[in-house]
């Protein structure tokens, strides 16, 4: 499985006067990999995926999508083919249905009748959200939300989803069960997946991370190359997980006595 996405020498400004959002990045997404991208606030991480998504032009460097640079004329395409799931629940329903709200991209996209109820039987199937196909949106929990979201961009079979700190407002059951699915989906269909978060905790099931600070890419690898590597995650200020704060403590002070470990823990 070969690379799916290049990013090659990519730098992004807002405003011409301003800091580069992004800047000189350099990264790939391997197909059928999840790849957890992980920052702190305002370390460029929506906007990697806006600029892959087309939603923002004007870059400097090249982006690849299955070898191909991407340009206006193959964007549209190219768009069809990923699917993004965002931070509000709330922000994401055009449905008055569940099943309605998940039938919505195919309908658009023409989706003949018995196909369409076929497709979102199965993604909400997939997501644990079947009986609730003929509730109303609005009234799910934060997760159930996030979960039809999820089904949506399932439906439409995409080559890549995206989601951009999809659990960031969701209670910790929510965010359990939104990665469980995740994980599931991830395993069964192979869909690649670029997961964005600033929670370190949630990158447990990733093939590869990427740590993003200040519109760079500080350090990336496996999920144990990116844990071991506390100094790089402490200068991007990101919040380790508890087993990984306390094994980094314990390994800075030198313990004579059982005693002495038991006073210090
Ligand atoms: N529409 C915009 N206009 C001007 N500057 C922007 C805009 N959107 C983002 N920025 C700036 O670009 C930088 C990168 O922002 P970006 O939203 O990509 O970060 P992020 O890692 O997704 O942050 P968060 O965790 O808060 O979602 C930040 O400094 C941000 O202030
Ligand atoms: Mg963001």
């Amino acid at each position: 499985m070969g690379d799916m996405i290049e990013f090659n020498d990519v730098t992004y400004s807002y405003r011409a006067e301003d800091y580069n959002a992004l800047d000189h990045i350099s990264l790939k997404f391997r197909r059928g990999e999840w790849t957890s991208v992980i920052g702190h606030n305002g370390s460029g991480k929506s906007t990697l995926v806006k600029l892959l998504m087309g939603v923002l032009e004007g870059y400097a460097g090249e982006i690849r999508i299955d070898g191909e640079v991407l340009t206006e004329e193959n964007l549209q395409d190219i768009r069809r083919r990923f699917a993004i799931v965002f931070q509000n629940p709330d922000n994401q329903f055009v449905g008055a249905t569940v099943e309605d709200d998940v039938a919505f991209g195919l309908e658009n996209n023409g989706v003949e009748r018995d196909e369409m109820v076929r497709k979102v039987e199965e993604a909400l199937r997939a997501v644990n959200m079947l009986e609730f196909r003929t509730h109303e949106p609005s009234r799910l929990s934060g997760g159930q939300k996030q979960r039809v979201a999820i089904a949506g961009a399932l439906a439409m079979e995409p080559d890549l989803l995206i989601l951009d700190e999809a659990t960031s407002m969701l209670d910790p059951q929510g965010r359990r069960d939104v990665l469980e699915i995740l994980g599931q989906i991830h395993k069964d269909k192979m869909t690649t997946i670029i997961y964005i978060t600033h929670d370190l905790a949630e990158i447990g099931v990733s093939d590869h991370a990427v740590v993003m600070k200040d519109g760079r890419v500080i350090n990336e690898g496996t999920v144990e190359e990116i844990y071991q590597d506390t100094e790089s995650l402490i200068s991007s200020r990101l919040v380790l997980p508890f087993t990984i704060s306390m094994a980094d403590r314990l390994l800075e002070g030198c313990y004579m006595s059982y005693d002495e470990l038991v006073e210090r823990l």
